[in-house]
């Protein structure tokens, strides 16, 4: 164990519901399939007063709870447990980090830090590992959002944070971008011919991104109420993933050669207008066969917070020109599901006599990981009343094509990618400003224009208005 290695990965909020959920198990499959150095220390740290043997009674609870059956291996899981330690900390104590120093020790070959924690304790805790002698450069810290609330708190945090370490210490997450059809997107496009010539105005008539959630307020009724789902779900993770889907093929797949590509589309993003956007709340509905309540019900108060938005948005370059991205995302819709739909243009002349649909490609995320592209084909039969076309899909279900390979959740590869110090998939300054930006222009529209939440039945894809979004472009979402 320790004295085999003086490097360590410090996760702050250790006790938290992420932790719990997600960077336990992580670690624990990190673990098991030998993929963290041996000598790694794991500390977590968190206000409640514990030790070592109630963190590992904690873990282990969390462990049997989140850990599918078929990972659980109970030697490795005891070895795991034996690997974690645990420092009572106040964040906003600036003299509790010195004992946090002096248990950690020697951090000269390797400091990892995960920092998951109230927005207010940022700037105390980036204070006290300063003064502790914890932001020397082997130390790398990963920022889990929020990461303020607009442009103007998120640059106090990246402030407070660059007064300690560089930029290439920083690692902010965004756990959309460890999941492995995200990553499958740059795949598809740079190392297939086919689509990228396609990938333009001159190809493309217009793309979608939907990520629909079944799930309503969670018991984080505070933190969502305050952020809505623009800032919540559309800043980051649609963001990002309209950058990837929109960005100039990278030089390399170096983390500087992506994000330079990726930031340059953010920077593109033209403002929107009030009639590009509709704000939406759910009300009483049911959910996959559930009766569930309204938000104001949920929340116990009334309430101008969106649970839903719509966008038509643009980028404002030579490639996008005209080619409108429809973004939607919302709590208590009908299905869950994260997808792209890139639909081409109709084929110039039409030598059949029947209508023909645009080819779509649509990229699966979630729950399901897929891509399938719809072509038009001929229905088998001698035709004497002229050639039958139909629909048809051209499916590469990854989950059966590679059935074989673990599926794991976004933060095993988010984790490991910090241990090892791998930038690719985190998120730089320049885009998150960028990201801001764009999304603090669309709020003051908001409030400029005094733009009301429209109702929506739970269950239901969204505010009629968000079809109409759609419809009166001629087009129409993939429900
Ligand atoms: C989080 C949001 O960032 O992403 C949540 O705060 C949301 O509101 C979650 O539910 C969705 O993530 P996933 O991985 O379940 O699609």
């Amino acid at each position: 164990m320790a004295e085999a290695s003086c490097s360590a990965l410090l996760l702050f909020g250790a006790t938290g519901d992420l932790s719990r959920r997600m960077l336990l198990p992580s670690l624990y499959a990190l673990h098991e399939d030998g993929l963290i150095e041996p000598g790694l220390r794991i500390v977590g740290t968190a206000r409640s007063e514990h030790d070592d043997a109630d963190f590992r009674d904690f873990a282990k609870a969390a462990l049997d709870e989140f850990l599918p059956a078929d990972r659980k291996d109970e030697t490795k899981l005891a070895s795991f447990l034996e690997w974690l330690e645990y420092q009572t900390l106040d964040a906003s104590d600036i003299a509790g980090f010195a004992g946090l120093a002096e248990k950690l020790g020697d951090t000269s070959c390797g400091l990892s830090i995960f920092l998951s924690t109230a927005p207010a304790l940022f700037e105390p805790t980036i204070a006290g590992l300063k003064s502790a002698g914890l932001a020397h450069e082997g130390v790398r810290i990963g920022l889990e959002k929020p990461l303020g609330n607009d442009l103007a708190s998120s640059n106090r945090i990246n402030d407070a944070v660059a007064a300690a370490f560089a930029e290439n210490q920083i690692f902010r997450i965004d756990h959309y971008l460890g999941k492995e059809t995200v990553q499958n997107l740059m795949a598809l496009r740079f190392a297939n011919m086919m689509f990228e010539p396609l990938w333009n105005s001159a190809g493309i008539d217009h793309i979608q991104i939907t990520v629909s959630e079944t799930v309503g307020l969670e018991g984080r009724k505070g933190f969502y109420d305050d952020t809505g789902a623009l800032r919540d779900m559309v800043q980051n993770h649609m963001l990002q993933l309209l950058a990837l889907t929109a960005m100039e093929p990278p030089v390399d797949f170096d983390a500087t050669a992506i994000r330079d590509e990726k930031v340059k589309v953010l920077r593109a993003l033209r403002p929107v207008k009030a009639d590009e956007m509709v704000r939406g709340q759910y009300r009483a509905g049911a959910v996959k066969g559930e009766s569930v309540k309204g938000y104001e019900d949920d929340l116990g108060q009334p309430s101008e917070t969106e649970t839903f938005v719509a966008i038509k948005a643009h980028v404002e370059n030579w490639r996008w020109q005209g080619v409108p991205f429809y973004l939607r995302t919302g709590k208590r819709l009908g299905e869950r599901r994260s997808e792209i739909v890139v639909e081409f243009k109709q084929v110039p002349h039409n030598i059949f006599g029947s209508r023909l649909r645009a080819n779509r490609l649509v990229i699966r995320l979630q729950p399901e990981e897929y891509v399938r592209l719809q072509v038009m084909a001929k229905e088998p039969g001698l035709d004497r009343g002229g050639i039958v076309l139909r629909e048809v899909n051209l499916d590469l279900s990854l989950t059966t094509a590679f059935a074989k390979a673990r599926r794991r959740i976004a933060y095993e590869r988010l984790l490991l990618d910090l241990i090892e110090g791998q930038q690719t998939l985190f998120v730089r300054r320049d885009e998150v400003e960028a990201q801001w930006r764009w999304v603090d222009g669309i709020r003051k529209v908001w409030a400029t224009e005094s733009m009301e939440v429209k109702g929506y039945s739970a269950g239901s894809w969204g505010p009629n208005a968000a079809i109409a979004l759609t419809e009166r472009d001629g087009r129409s979402w993939n429900d």
